[in-house]
This record gives C-alpha cells, structure tokens and sequence, in this order.
C-alpha cells in the first residue's frame, strides 16, 4: 500500500519482510489483539508512549486520552499501538524522581527501538515525564510529537488563588504567623489538587509543556490547554493525525531540534518565568540530539529577556489563566523578533508562522515587551571559585535586596544535618547569615534533589524573614521562590570547593556581576582539601549503583555518560 516515492517504513521489515515465517511470528500475535488484515500492509505504526499511573496522579487522565490519540491516528491512516513506560511521579518517589529521569529516558529509548514503529507520540504531565521520554526519543530519533497533558484547573482556597507546589513553600510561614489550622490544612490540600492534570502553577510541569511547545515538538498552542477541557482532546486527536503525516514526511526529531530551536526555547523560557529545572532537562535533550549547548548560553540569551506571564512563583496567576489569556502563542508572538524564523515544528510550519495570529484576551496576564512584569527574568549562571563550572539562580523569583549580598556561611554538612537543626533556637543565624546545603547534587543525594529552597530557621520567620540567601548543589522546585543559588558544580560530594566551606566562612553573591566567591585564603583551602574524604556511596548495587557512577555533573545535564548521543532507529538482528 505504501507509496513507491516513500522512503520505506521500518515496520515493514516486521510486517512485511520476503521471509514469510518472520512476518507471520511478527503478525500473527499481534493479531490476537484483533486486528484486520491491512493493520499490517504497510501503514505507518505509530507508538503511543504512555506515562500513565495512578502513582503519577499529574498523569492519571492519560490512559482516556491515548484513546483520542488513536482515533486521530485511524483517521490518518496509521495505526496505533499503546505501550507504558516508566512513569515518574515527583511528589511520591525517593529520594526523588529525578534519580529516576534517566532509567526513563532508557526505557523509552529501547522500547522504542526495539518495536516496529515508524513514529512515536509522547504522552507527558508530570515534570520528569517530558524530559525523560524526549531523551528516550531523541537516542532513536523517529518522527515523534509531543501530547502534554495539561495543567490542573485554578487552585482556589476561601476565594484565593492557590497554586500547587508554591503554597507549599508558604505553609509553614502560615502555620507559624497566620494562625493556620490542622482543618484549614486539609481543606487547602483539596482545594488545590480539585481536576486531573500536573502542577498548575509555572512549575517544572508546566515549564517542560511550555518547553516541547516552543522546541516545536507539539502543535501549537498545546501546553497551556487544562488536562480536563475539551480541547485537550481535540488537541490529542489532531496529534494523532499529524504524526502519521510526520512519518510520511520523514520529519525526524532532529529537523526539529536544530541549535536555532534550543535558543528560541531558552528566551522563551527567560519570558514566561520557567523553572531552574529547564536547564538541566534542555542540556541533557541537546546532548541526546547531538546539539552542542552550554550552560552560559541561558544566561547570555534569556538573562535580559523581560518577564511576560504573571504566574506563581515568580507572579500571581496560574495556567487557567494563561490559557484564558492567549497561552504561549501570545508570548511566542510578542517575541517573534528575537526568535529565529528558520525552525520547523511538528506540524511543518515555523514558530513564528505557527502563532502570528495569536491574541491577548488579558494583559494582566501576559504582558508586552515594552510594559513587562519585570525588566530582565531570564536564569543568571554564576561563577567563581565555589562554582567553578557554574551555579544558576532565577532573578525573578529572588529578592532583589539580596542580589549583592556578603554574609557568613551557616553550613548543613548533610540533608539530615539541615533538617535536624535548621529550627534549633541555638543556630547561630541571623537574616543576613548565608545558608549552605552540601551533600544534595547529583551524586550526593543521589539524584540532586529539589530542596535547595531550604526552609527559612523558625525564629527567623517569627521575626517576619521572608527570604534569605540560600546556597546548594541541588535543585529547586519549579515551583519555589528565594534567593536561591542552584546547582553548584562541581559538586560538594565529588569534592568540589562547596565541600570545604565551614560556618563562619564570608561569601560573597553578586548576581550583577555573575559571581559566587568564597573569601578564604589558599593555603586554608589547601589545608582543608588534604583533610577532606569523599562521603561514603548510598548504595553499592542496582541502578542507584550504576546512576552514581557515572552521572555527569549538572552544567552539564545530569545525565549518565554512556547515554549522551544517540543509536539511530536501526537494529540489525531479529529475535527468531
Ligand atoms: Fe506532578 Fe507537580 S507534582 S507536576
Ligand atoms: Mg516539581
């Protein structure tokens, strides 16, 4: 059936090879699913790569939607086979998902591979969700497109807006000063999970939709959709048809993802607020494709990109809102200047060709370039001797008081340590002191863990601290605010300066001039380094074993050495 000017489909090596007894084992198994005959003479196999799980509930509607992928893809003409893979769910799994992200990122890839697909559909939510199966998808490099699957209706509380993740980071504080009640707590929790979909806030989830969208992996317009309006249906069945067209046109990952299409993504994150956690998704994505990407570029092309969208953390709106208000197509518009014109999207168009018509329906919600929210919002990389290959903050989300600061280090040797003694009346803290987190990058942790947003020490919150400046090897929520200093690499655990930092110590922040210094002398450095051993490993076997052996620092991505690059689609020998 296939047309003769076609490349031919890799599915037909298993559906429809000369060796009839490799094409009935391919066949006829299949069938007991009850397929008819032209399931197998040569359509395009389109795979439907579901996160789906009930222990991911930023997930939990993608199975009913899989089933409007697969009409779209009928109607195209292809045919769809499902298939789980990993599912990530950042709120449950230890010590968190991110350990996790690149065991994803290898089951999608060899699922992939191993099966007679022609093209793939990404069905993501939860923050890990998209990173790891674009990873996965990029090692093979298929034509595949994206499906996000949608943020959460508006959290409201008492009439309140009421964001998922960021309210968490205010419990406390409300617990402590407002007079919050055990029952205002449960009612809060319900009120701000009350629709299927992922964080609705401008979290990692929604950072990572807001990310596929402005690569060009998805349709236009698709991440800011809610997981329960209609149109995210609608939006799931038009991929399914384009990808069968994707696969017809051969248009691969990689005419997708061109250098061009990683720096459009990285000013249009600076413009809607995104989370710190694109820069370790996107590097570790550049490196799968083969697109060389350094952890300088966010900074020297997002840094001076003004804030366009009001959403928590770093505003007060939430993705209902920015859906209302126009979604990313308006921000893609407003920037259209300083985007590049020559990248192709899914659905064969450029971005710009893509959402030129877009409009505004609420300005308080997305902004002009020339009456911003905020004047530059993009990720600020840091160097110095205390971050040799770099360290990130996100100005908007920080206060602007602390941007230069000097302060004495108050340092937590370890997690435990910090948790244990951070509302010890007796620290020795004050609100201009800098609080150092050690132990929590990628090695440490393992899995460089989300809790560099350290919680302000109690009696300083008593006092009305809202923000001070915070320093760690790990990570932060997307959806947490603060002075915050990320990411510092090298990391304590391999011995990086962080390591050596003891309390008392002068640091020196000075986010203007991009510089993180420790002010102690070399010969005590030196002193120091001779007296420092590595920590003991966590754990000596299974994946934890392998992930902490060979995990690549965070400038660079996280991910594990052997899995940067990708194998093609190719694969040489039958199971029969
Ligand atoms: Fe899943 Fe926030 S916890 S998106
Ligand atoms: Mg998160």
């Amino acid at each position: 059936m296939g047309n003769k000017n076609q490349k031919k489909m890799r599915s037909e090596d298993w559906f429809n090879p000369e060796d009839e007894k490799s094409a009935f084992i391919h066949r006829s198994w299949l069938r007991n699913q009850g397929y008819p005959n032209d399931y197998f003479e040569g359509r395009p196999v389109i795979g439907i790569c579901n996160t789906w799980s009930e222990l991911t509930p930023c997930n939990g509607h993608l199975r009913e939607f899989a089933e409007f992928v697969k009409r779209g893809v009928l109607e195209a003409g292809g045919v769809p086979f499902e298939f789980p893979v990993t599912s990530l769910g950042e709120i449950l799994m230890r010590p968190t998902a991110m350990l996790f992200r690149n065991l994803a990122s290898m089951d999608t890839e060899e699922s992939i591979r191993a099966n007679p697909l022609d093209g793939v559909v990404l069905l993501t939510g939860c923050d890990k969700t998209t990173p790891s199966t674009v990873m996965g998808a990029c090692s093979v490099d298929l034509p595949t497109i994206v499906v996000p699957g949608g943020p959460m209706l508006n959290g409201k509380y008492k009439g309140e807006r009421i964001g998922s993740g960021t309210f968490v980071w205010q419990l406390k504080d409300k617990i402590k000063n407002e007079g919050f009640t055990k029952e205002d707590q449960i009612e809060a929790e319900i009120c701000s999970a009350r629709s299927a979909g992922h964080c609705m806030t401008m979290g990692t989830a929604s950072t990572m939709a807001c990310m596929v969208e402005s690569l060009g992996l998805t349709l236009p317009g698709a991440a800011a959709i809610p997981a329960v309006d209609s149109r995210k249906k609608v939006m799931a069945q038009l991929s399914g048809r384009r990808i069968v067209e994707m696969v017809k046109e051969d248009l691969k990952l990689s005419k997708i993802l061109t250098k061009e299409a990683f720096e459009n993504a990285i000013k249009i994150n600076a413009a809607i607020g995104g989370s710190t956690n694109f820069i370790i998704h996107l590097l570790a994505i550049a490196g799968r494709i083969g697109i060389k990407l350094d952890l300088k570029e966010f900074d020297t092309l997002g840094s001076k990109i003004p804030l366009l969208v009001n959403l928590m953390p770093s505003g007060k709106y939430l993705m209902e809102d920015f859906f209302d208000a126009g979604g990313l197509p308006v921000v893609i518009k407003e920037m259209k200047d300083q985007l590049h014109k020559n990248v192709i999207t899914a659905n064969g168009k450029s971005l710009i060709e893509n959402n030129v018509t877009a409009e505004c329906y609420n300005s308080e919600v997305i902004a002009t370039l020339d009456k911003p929210f905020m004047e530059e919002a993009g990720i600020a990389v840091l160097y110095g001797n205390l971050c040799e290959d770099g360290a990130v903050i996100k100005p908007s989300a920080a206060t602007p008081e602390l941007m230069t600061h000097r302060g004495k280090a108050v340092v937590f040797e370890t997690i435990e340590d910090f948790l244990s003694s951070v509302d010890n009346p007796d620290l020795d803290i004050d609100e201009n002191s800098i609080m150092v987190l050690k132990g929590v990058g990628p090695v440490g942790y393992p899995g460089m863990a989300e809790v560099g947003n350290m919680d302000i020490p109690e009696k300083l919150l008593k006092k009305g601290v809202k923000d001070m400046v915070r320093i760690s090897d790990g990570r932060m929520s997307g959806t947490a605010f603060g002075t915050v200093v990320l990411h510092v690499s090298p990391e304590s655990s391999i011995g990086g300066l962080l390591a050596l930092v003891q309390s008392g110590d002068s640091i020196v922040l000075d986010v203007p001039n991009r510089k993180l210094h420790l002010e102690v002398d070399e010969a005590e450095i030196q002193k120091r380094k001779a007296a420092w051993t590595p920590p003991t490993p966590p754990m000596n076997r299974g994946y934890t074993s392998l992930y902490t052996k060979t995990v690549q620092q965070s400038h660079l991505g996280a991910d594990l050495d052997f899995l940067v690059g990708k194998s093609g689609d190719q694969v040489s020998r039958d199971a029969h």
